[in-house]
């Protein structure tokens, strides 16, 4: 009796055809993604994009019975229900989400307004939870699901000009720790795949803000800090060897494992940083970190008015 019930359970499993959700899918991580398990039959898929990059995405791909494009704007709670309901009518509902979608501001904290906090947060966090709200009743009866979230190093370590980007994926890495809790007695998993610098030209859809904004020819107290990260960071992502494509199939990677971990370092310095921020006590890693930034001990001097 037992082999036959093993071999219904398995013709059972390998009928299963998932359903993947993708947030953010007109640039970078997220189109390669989505152009990866366009040739991944063994999946059912639901790529999105904000409306006014649906044209670009729908050029790529054209919908059929197992791969549709769909618009999302994750801070959007009618988009989110709206597309959710949508996905159980056609499908039953998402066994896999991938948050993806993301936006980071660069601005020193000063030169934040409350709106731009707020956007920073919506993308990258309010919207991740409330996908993953609608997703979870479906993953709980189902007794499986997968929720991966795009996190980054920034959600390990904060860099200056980075704080309200790197507040927002500390935020998914705190929620989501508590989820590898909550969920694991459903059978649901979730994973924060953590890419570090990428070789793309994502560093120019960063957000400025009116006082932050490269236009303004940066001048006052916090010029050298914009001066100084933006070539740095923009230099990293130049010699970074890892591409979106990379990070993407290291998606699928984890989509694939039954028992992802929480944490997935994705690229060599997220691994080192990973590392480095175990090991080290935090006294000496920010010392460290603010050495390697360039010429950093003198930023700033000709505005201090610091008290020795
Ligand atoms: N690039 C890196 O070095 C790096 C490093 C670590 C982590 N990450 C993370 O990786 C993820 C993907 O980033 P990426 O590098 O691929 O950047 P990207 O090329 O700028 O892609 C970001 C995607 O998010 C979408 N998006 C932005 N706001 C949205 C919203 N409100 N609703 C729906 N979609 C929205 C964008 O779509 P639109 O066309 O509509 O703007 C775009 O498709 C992000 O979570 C990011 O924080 C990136």
């Amino acid at each position: 009796m037992k082999p036959l019930l093993y071999l219904f359970k398995r013709k059972k499993a390998q009928n299963f055809q998932p359903v993947v959700l993708v947030t953010g899918c007109s640039s970078g991580i997220g189109l390669a993604l989505a152009k990866l398990l366009y040739e991944h039959t063994e999946y059912r898929v639901v790529v999105t994009a904000r409306e006014k990059s649906l044209d670009k995405v729908r050029n790529y791909f054209l919908d059929n019975e197992r791969f549709i494009v769909r618009p999302l704007d994750v801070t959007s709670e009618a988009d989110r229900i709206r597309l959710y309901n949508e996905i159980k009518k056609i499908w039953g509902g998402v066994d896999i989400l991938i948050n993806n979608a993301g936006v980071s501001y660069r601005s020193v904290v000063e030169h934040m307004t409350e709106k731009d906090e707020e956007l920073q947060m919506a993308t990258n966090y309010f919207g991740p939870m409330g996908m993953i709200r609608l997703a979870l009743p479906h993953m709980r009866d189902t007794g499986r699901g997968k929720i991966i979230n795009i996190s980054s190093v920034s959600g390990m370590l904060a860099m200056p000009t980075m704080a309200s980007y790197s507040a927002s994926k500390y935020a998914l890495e705190g929620a989501s720790e508590a989820l590898w809790y909550e969920t694991r007695p459903f059978g649901v998993t979730i994973t924060l795949v953590q890419p570090g610098f990428i070789h793309s030209n994502s560093f120019r859809n960063v957000y400025h803000t009116e006082l932050s904004d490269p236009t303004r020819n940066w001048s006052g107290p916090y010029s050298d800090f914009y001066k100084n990260m933006t070539p740095f960071v923009e230099r990293m992502m130049n010699l970074s060897l890892t591409t979106p494509e990379k990070i993407a199939k290291q998606v699928v990677k984890v989509m694939k494992k039954e028992n992802p971990p929480l944490w997935h370092p994705a690229t060599l310095d997220a691994v080192l940083f990973y590392y480095f921020r175990r090991l080290l006590p935090r006294r000496v890693l920010l010392p460290i970190l603010y050495w390697l930034l360039p010429n950093a001990k003198n930023w700033s001097k000709d505005y201090s008015h610091r008290r020795r």
